[in-house]
């Protein structure tokens, strides 16, 4: 078990969350760019109604804070990842304190690439998840199952056991506090999305379990789902009662398609 985690800050009262995940993609310059044309945007066609968080590579984070800060884009900052020390002989890593100085809100963690290239563990990511939450940012966990566990029918349990690694011993503060991600391995850059009704059934088993193991009300939590989501494909996912919000890999490279994915079905579901 994990040191226990004082102060938890809320998820400042957010229920539904887009979020651009850039992955190794741009460079600073590039950066600068998408941000330049997502605030263009929203000046011209107005505040979508959901929040959105944008998360570069750390190469970009400095300028990616900068540009949103001296444009007053109302778009929060995010990172992809972090180390579980605030500091020390870490070569290469970049600590949760370091982020929280660049005004970084949301940093994912568990993403089904580090922990597929990188080997990261559920206890690695639970102590990610902690040092996110000391440094008073919002941790975004990502869980899912792959093509061969949803095949033999193993996609629940082990989305479960993904949740309870993570969140066991957690109250319902702790769910307020952060964001879920149900990403489908299957469905990441493949081109193959989750049909809405599967990502439902998923967010919604999520909630149940948070219910369980925290104590949390269903609307305590915000469950994204990620996998191939298109301008085409986001309306339906964000219509379905359990799913609040999108983690957007490569449909957040483009400014128009990643507003177009944050409006999506705006008409019916908002913050
Ligand atoms: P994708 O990536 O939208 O490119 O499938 C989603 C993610 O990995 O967060």
């Amino acid at each position: 078990m994990s040191p226990e985690v004082r102060a938890i800050p809320p998820r400042a009262g957010i229920t539904s969350l887009i979020s651009g995940n850039w992955k190794m993609n741009g460079n600073h310059f590039e950066a600068i760019s998408l941000v330049q044309e997502l605030s263009a945007a929203i000046r011209s066609a107005g505040v979508p109604k959901r929040a959105m968080s944008l998360h570069p590579p750390f190469t970009s984070i400095r300028t990616v804070q900068t540009a949103l800060e001296s444009d007053h884009v109302p778009i929060a900052l995010g990172a992809q990842n972090c180390h579980d020390q605030p500091k020390g002989a870490y070569t290469g890593e970049v600590s949760a304190d370091m982020l929280a100085k660049l005004n970084v809100s949301y940093v994912i963690v568990g993403h089904s690439e580090r922990r597929r290239y990188f080997f990261e563990s559920d206890e690695f990511v639970r102590a990610k998840f902690d040092a996110v939450l000391r440094a008073q940012m919002t941790p975004i966990l990502c869980v899912g199952e792959t093509k061969q566990e949803r095949d033999e029918g193993l996609a629940d349990a082990r989305v479960i056991e993904q949740v309870r690694a993570v969140m066991a011993g957690r109250d319902a503060a702790a769910v307020l506090s952060c964001v879920i991600a149900y990403e489908p391995l299957w469905a990441i850059g493949t081109g193959e999305n989750a049909s809405p009704s599967d990502a439902q059934a998923m967010c919604g088993l999520i909630k149940d379990e948070l219910g369980e193991l925290c104590g949390a009300e269903r609307a305590d939590a915000l469950v994204q789902y990620g996998g191939s989501v298109s301008v085409d494909n986001a309306a339906g996912f964000l219509h379905e009662a359990d799913v609040d919000g999108l983690l957007v890999g490569g449909g957040s490279l483009d400014a128009g398609s990643f507003m177009a994915i944050a409006r999506a079905g705006e008409a019916r579901r908002a913050n």
